[in-house]
């Protein structure tokens, strides 16, 4: 049974511009344990989607099942998901720890746990500091603390990175790796190339509400297609006219003397071919992996990742 199922998933929103389709015949199965990464640029319904998700909006169309629950049961398996959609309300004064306490509280479950969970976060050392004396890194890891105090089975976050710097993100990464190896699946949204291709296991990426792909970050890469090579070659324009006369995809590099091929690097071979035939013997060739960013861009057609936006506030239903 997959952990979450969303169907022909549609949300519309109606203002007074008039009508936004946020998501778009969205479909989308997460299998546990792991960690799914959600990934698409900015406006692209990432939100709008975990939403739905957790019944906090109505779909327009679709229908969404989570832990086996349709929305209509989401109550059956709530305390089995844990979400961060909005940056909880921490109180500033108060130490991260007994912000937990008073979360557990509120939630019924027992004190004993906060403990667990500051360790989970890498907190214990600093729980006893106020709220406000935490960096970003910190306030965040809290925050997913939060979301772990009833030990769910699935956790969904959205963009739990973001706004962090590059030490704050690898922890939120090295975090997501240790629960998912706890056995727990975990669905975050991101539009953080570099940082999703090193977190997940498995992908769905979204642009303007529908999915253009998903699979494992090598699935994703290679049906993306193909990569792109580098060679030296004295006189790199006529070497240049030789490729483009062939057919292939090629342009001159940033330097004299180089040029750049797109063409799947296994495939090199063809173009040394190409202008051995011609008297042109190459000096030198290197094999360039497409970058899940790349492919990103071309999937998307997204101007690429957007500046950090952690502290803008979200518009509510
Ligand atoms: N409450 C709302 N009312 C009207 N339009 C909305 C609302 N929430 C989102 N939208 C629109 O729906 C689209 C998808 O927004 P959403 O917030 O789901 O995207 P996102 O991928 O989470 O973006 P970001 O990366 O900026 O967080 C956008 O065009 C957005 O302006
Ligand atoms: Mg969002």
């Amino acid at each position: 049974m997959p952990v979450i199922q969303a169907t022909d998933l549609r949300k519309e929103y109606s203002g007074r511009r008039g009508s936004v389709v946020a998501v778009d015949d969205l479909s989308l199965v997460v299998e546990g344990p792991g960690v799914h990464g959600f990934l698409g640029p900015n406006g692209s319904g990432k939100t709008t989607t975990i939403r739905c998700l957790l019944g906090l909006i109505s779909p327009t169309e679709g229908s969404v099942k989570v832990l086996g629950a349709d929305v209509s049961e989401l109550h059956t398996v709530i305390d089995r998901v844990g979400a961060l959609v909005e940056t909880p309300k921490f109180f500033p004064n108060f130490s991260g720890r007994k912000n937990l306490r008073m979360l557990a509280t509120v939630a019924g479950v027992d004190k004993k746990r906060v403990d667990a969970v500051l360790e989970t976060v890498g907190l214990q050392d600093r729980s006893k500091d106020t709220f406000n004396s935490y960096s970003l890194g910190m306030k965040q890891r809290l925050a997913v603390g939060a979301t772990l105090l009833k030990d769910p089975d699935l956790i969904m976050l959205d963009e739990p990175a973001n706004g962090l710097d590059p030490a704050g993100i690898v922890e939120i990464r090295l975090l997501l790796r240790s629960l998912a190896e706890q056995g727990k699946t975990i669905f975050v949204s991101s539009h953080q190339l570099g940082e999703v291709q090193q977190t997940c296991d498995v992908l769905t990426i979204i642009s303007q509400g529908r999915v253009i792909a998903s699979g494992s970050v090598d699935e994703v890469l290679a049906s993306a297609g193909q990569g792109r090579m580098r060679l030296a070659i004295a006189d790199a324009p006529g070497a240049l006219q030789v490729l483009l006369a062939a057919g292939f995809s090629a342009r001159l590099g940033a330097a004299p003397e180089l040029i750049e091929v797109d063409i799947d690097p296994m495939q090199g071979a063809l173009i040394t071919q190409h202008l051995a035939v011609t008297g042109r013997f190459v000096r030198s060739l290197q094999a360039e992996a497409a970058s899940l960013e790349s492919v990103f861009l071309s999937l998307t057609g997204a101007p690429g990742p957007a500046a950090p936006t952690a502290d803008e506030p979200k518009a509510s239903e």
